[in-house]
């Protein structure tokens, strides 16, 4: 994994947004994997900017998120559609047919679940996955205990989430019981990741994904299996990570090699 640390949230996110944007440019009609939660909001924020202040154009552009609440359609506030909507989607000239989320209204699950999958197939597969994780280390809604091969599919929420997340829903009592979520094997298929974590309450999540053993007990962990991650966290939450050094080296020779300056890299020599 590449590891990107900057001082806060707000410049990595600026970071962020900068991948997503080099993507969007290159590939107008390339798929992007959503997330949802607090820490992708600077990101969204900035991508809103980039779209209103430089034309950055998302009408090509078709989107997946990674899970929805089991029970909330798009209306309920708390329902990730509704979050999307109003965050992002809303504010780019998206095509709102090209945005897919589950549906957290679905009865079939096992059909809607095989479905979304064939529609992130017939898509090309996700170029981008946008991903922050749970204290517990989830992603999407794959709680500890989760296959590292899992597809999409209804999952029972820990405890954990439910207490992280019952500030939004005004108590424990009212938060869904259930998700459907990407698995961890269909967030493996992406081409590219950005996984995103800021604050203390993320270090240990964030130590245990990069530097500790592959387990389903951290589900992030699986991440180390990926073929392309890019890690970008703020101070607080890499504050745990032991080679801290190291990667500071290796974006070193990232931007000495961005730059040409292939010479000071040794590359070339006798
Ligand atoms: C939920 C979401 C995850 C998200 C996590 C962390 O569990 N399903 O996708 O990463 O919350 O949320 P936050 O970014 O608010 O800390």
């Amino acid at each position: 994994m590449r590891v990107i640390i900057e001082p806060d949230s707000a410049a990595a996110s600026r970071r962020a947004a900068c991948f997503v944007a080099e993507l969007v440019r290159k590939k107008p009609e390339c798929v992007l994997g959503m997330a949802t939660g607090s820490t992708p909001l600077l990101l969204y924020q900035e991508m809103i900017r980039l779209h209103r202040e430089e034309g950055l154009d998302f009408s090509h552009v078709k989107t997946f998120n990674l899970d929805e609440y089991v029970g909330l359609g798009p209306a309920h506030p708390q329902s990730y559609r509704f979050f999307m909507n109003q965050n992002l989607f809303s504010q780019i000239n998206i095509d709102p047919n090209h945005t897919h989320i589950p549906d957290g209204r679905a009865l079939d699950f096992e059909a809607h679940c095989r479905l979304y999958e064939q529609k992130i197939k017939d898509a090309g597969g996700i170029d981008l996955q946008i991903l922050g994780v749970g204290s517990d280390g989830h992603i999407a809604f794959n709680e500890p205990g989760s296959s590292l091969g899992s597809r999409t599919r209804l999952k029972t929420l820990a405890s954990e989430t439910i207490r992280d997340n019952a500030r939004y829903f005004g108590g424990e009592d009212k938060v869904p019981r259930l998700a459907i979520t990407m698995g961890i094997g269909t967030i493996l298929e992406s081409h590219r990741c950005l996984f995103l974590a800021f604050g203390p309450h993320k270090a240990t999540a964030v130590r245990d994904t990069v530097e500790g053993p592959i387990t389903a007990q951290v589900t992030a962990s699986a991440l180390q299996l990926h073929r392309e991650v890019i890690g970008l966290f703020d101070e607080a939450a890499a504050r745990l990570l032991v080679r801290r050094d190291y990667y500071a080296e290796v974006e070193i020779s990232q931007s000495l090699l961005e730059q040409g300056r292939h010479r000071e890299l040794g590359i070339g020599g006798v």
